[in-house]
């Protein structure tokens, strides 16, 4: 059985499809059109790759696939660049569709190169990580890296629907599994923890629990893309919690911390100033080795739940090794252990800087 999450952006609205078999819907929706060009990794199971050709030709729709490589060092504009050659090689018009299927690398690229190719063809999302499937998926954000910054080119591009099949998840790695939970967790920061009590069965990728974790995750986001589209009001920066110091890690790392990660790092630290009210696999995954000039984000202040933006505020001006505090005063002096950390955490602060990291781009 599947279950349906409606993001509601008028003429753009689109249905997210969690469940069993939910990849078969793939062929009626773009049945009709001549082409459509499946972008994915090598790394993918070929099953999926298999479910996803199947449902191509079973709908009539001639079908090819395009490899791109792995990780954020691929996630580029020359992937853009050699993914929208190749269409053009093969003949992808404007009426056709991409099929971008993997995690957030995957969807991202693929994405904006739909975005872009003919000025915008039609894309629909396959998610094939936790991570994608509960996040980078939804919401039409797409966009590569730059030398100087992560998502530094980008556009909005809403996909047609996203497919998300759980079972898919049984082959992903535990460490790209646990950057999924990074995510999950901040939905369950961000609404009531849906998480904590079940954080054993999510760990044993329990299917039951496992789809019900992601569809009342892809329900949050879902609901707060809705409200704010392009990210114009604020509402839908609330998404980006804990992501300004996601960033300058994953950055000051030089992506050995994978983004997931780094996102479980930032909602702890940011939670922390806000009553502790860090989910127990926040918790968790926060205990893992990370940069100790991190430990240090957040911990001067102590704020009510609702006031996670101004956390992340403080978590912003720890990260950016700010001269002054919100007061105009300046941080004391140096000494000791505290001195030490106070001076990597602006090691990191610098990094952040270059690398123009915002807390607007996720
Ligand atoms: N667009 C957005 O709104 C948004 C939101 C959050 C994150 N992101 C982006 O998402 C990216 C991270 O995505 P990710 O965590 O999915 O990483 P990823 O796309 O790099 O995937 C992780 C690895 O798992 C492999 N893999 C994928 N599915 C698999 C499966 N089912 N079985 C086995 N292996 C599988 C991939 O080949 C890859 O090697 C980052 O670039 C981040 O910036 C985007």
């Amino acid at each position: 059985m599947s279950t349906r999450i409606h993001v509601d952006l008028a003429e753009r609205g689109y249905d997210v499809v969690i469940g069993d078999g939910a990849v078969t819907e793939l062929g009626p929706m773009l049945a009709g059109r001549r082409r459509a060009a499946v972008v994915t990794q090598a790394a993918i199971p070929v099953a999926l790759a298999d479910e996803v050709r199947g449902a191509l030709d079973d709908a009539g729709v001639r079908n090819e696939t395009f490899l791109m490589g792995e990780g954020e060092d691929h996630k580029t504009t020359a992937s853009v660049d050699d993914l929208c050659r190749r269409f053009a090689q093969w003949g992808l018009l404007r009426g056709d569709a991409v099929v971008a299927l993997g995690g957030g690398v995957v969807g991202d690229t693929a994405g904006f190169a739909a975005a872009v190719y003919y000025r915008g063809i039609d894309v629909v999302q396959v998610p094939t990580t936790l991570l994608a499937m509960v996040d980078s998926a939804i919401g039409g954000k797409t966009g590569v890296n730059l030398p100087e910054g992560k998502n530094l080119v980008g556009a909005f591009h809403q996909p047609l629907a996203v497919l998300a099949d759980p079972g898919a998840l049984f082959t992903l790695a535990d460490r790209e599994y646990r950057c999924g939970l990074g995510e999950v967790a901040k939905y369950a920061l961000m609404d009531d923890d849906f998480v904590s009590a079940r954080a054993d069965a999510l760990s044993a990728r329990d299917p039951a629990v496992l789809a019900d974790v992601i569809a009342r995750s892809a329900e949050i986001k879902a609901r707060y893309v809705s409200a704010d589209e392009l990210e114009q009001s604020g509402t839908r920066a609330v998404l980006n919690y804990g992501h300004t110091l996601a960033h300058a890690l994953e950055t000051a790392s030089g992506h050995a911390l994978l983004h997931g990660e780094a996102v479980a790092r930032g909602n702890a630290r940011a939670n922390r100033p806000s009553g502790g009210r860090a989910s127990r696999a926040t918790r968790g995954l926060a205990r893992a080795p990370y940069p100790r000039a991190a430990r240090t984000a957040g911990r001067r202040r102590r704020a009510d739940h609702g006031a996670r933006q101004e956390v992340g505020w403080w978590a912003h001006v720890h990260a950016l090794g700010a001269e002054r505090n919100r007061k105009g005063r300046r941080p004391g002096p140096r000494r000791g252990a505290q001195g030490a950390r106070r001076d990597r955490y602006r090691g990191i602060g610098r990094t952040w800087r270059r690398s123009c990291c915002s807390r607007d781009r996720t």
